[in-house]
């Protein structure tokens, strides 16, 4: 019969299904009993789909049955925790901090940071006190596109004090590391950093902090949703085919985690002639409206494509906070409104 130590190396070969990380590190596996009559394997899941967890299960019994020797493996599942309970064991609160928004997309470039400084600067505009954390080391756009008038300070307790614009306290990981460092951070370090950094922070009181996670849906990201305690997620998409693929993989990693997803947001829906009115479809749009009907969740709104967007972003003066009258900043209330609504109604 094999020990629990040979049977835990076989488990941490076991992915967890759509991840390159393996269940083990995951923690996943509570406690492994190897008695006469065979291996007994206590499993801790994360809250995710039944069938995810068949799966797991399977896999498990799969790879202990082929050590061989072993003549019965029973895999006992732990009810998992509602998200909010977990977190002494994983998901952690930020003191101060009411709710945590995180927004997503499943590639890069999609606008998500334009995004995600225009929805914080929206949702200050309503009265609420405001955060946003830039958890992308790779892309320093939310600094770019928020301006630094001072440098950033740590306190004392080598605590990070955010930067005081437009009316939001920000912080970006790209304040601190500069492209040259940025590339040889790769893989479980920056998971690590990009999911601790944001407890670091002196955020003071806030009423909504927002995280620009960074592209993507893999185990960075995963692993932010994870440990922060998240009250919902957003996702931005563009109207191509291939974005909306995207999509469907961005809320599989919210629900995965049990984390609501509060919307879909098409940016850079349309293209809307500043001259003659005309609206120019440049990507076949309204599928971002579609598919959130198809997946049943709320479609928070469209973003057209505006010259005015982009130039705010790039002279940091956003527009949301700059020109509250234009078309975009309308919208980006509308948008926050209903985000607001929908944190306040589940909580
Ligand atoms: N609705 C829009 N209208 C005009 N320009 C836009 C719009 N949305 C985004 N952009 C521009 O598109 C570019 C990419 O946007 P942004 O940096 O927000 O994308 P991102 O998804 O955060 O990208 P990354 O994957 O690099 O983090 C920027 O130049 C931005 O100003
Ligand atoms: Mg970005």
């Amino acid at each position: 019969m094999p020990t629990p130590n040979e049977i835990l190396t076989e488990l941490k070969k076991i992915k967890y299904p759509g991840f390159t990380r393996d269940i083990v590190s995951f923690g996943m596996i509570k406690d492994i009993e190897v008695a006469h009559h065979g291996v007994k394997i206590i499993l801790n899941p994360p809250a995710a789909k039944p069938e995810l967890i068949v799966q797991i299960v399977d896999n498990i019994k799969q790879a202990v049955t082929a050590m061989g020797g072993v003549p019965a493996v029973e895999v006992t599942v732990e009810k998992a925790p509602p998200p909010r309970a977990a977190a002494g064991l994983q998901r952690r609160s930020i003191p101060g901090v009411k709710t945590i928004v995180a927004v997503a997309s499943g590639k890069g470039g999609v606008g998500k940071s334009t995004v995600a400084v225009n929805l914080a600067l929206a949702i200050s505009s309503l009265g609420r006190r405001v955060g946003l954390m830039d958890a992308d080391v790779y892309g320093p756009s939310v600094a770019m596109m928020l301006g630094a008038d001072q440098e950033i300070r740590v306190t004392a307790e080598k605590r990070i004090v955010p930067l005081d614009r437009f009316g939001i306290r920000y912080v970006s990981m790209a304040l601190f590391i500069n492209e040259d460092t940025a590339v040889i951070w790769r893989g479980p370090m920056v998971t690590k950093l990009e999911s601790e950094f944001l407890f670091n922070v002196e955020w003071g009181e806030l009423d909504c902090l927002v995280l620009d996670l960074p592209p993507g849906t893999g185990d960075a990201q995963l692993t932010i949703t994870q440990r922060a305690a998240l009250d919902g997620g957003v996702i931005v998409t563009t109207p191509q085919e291939l974005a909306l693929v995207d999509v469907r993989r961005g809320m599989a990693m919210f629900s995965e985690v049990n984390v609501p997803v509060l919307g879909v947001i098409e940016n850079m829906s349309y293209y809307e002639c500043g001259k003659c009115g005309h609206r120019h479809d440049i990507f076949n749009h309204g599928g971002g409206a579609k598919l959130a009907d198809e997946l049943g969740v709320p479609f928070l709104g469209e973003i057209p494509i505006f010259r005015e967007l982009r130039e705010g972003g790039d002279r940091a003066a956003p527009l949301a906070s700059t020109n509250p009258d234009h078309p975009a900043s309308i919208r980006f209330r509308q948008i926050a409104t209903q985000v607001l609504a929908q944190i306040e109604h589940r909580n």
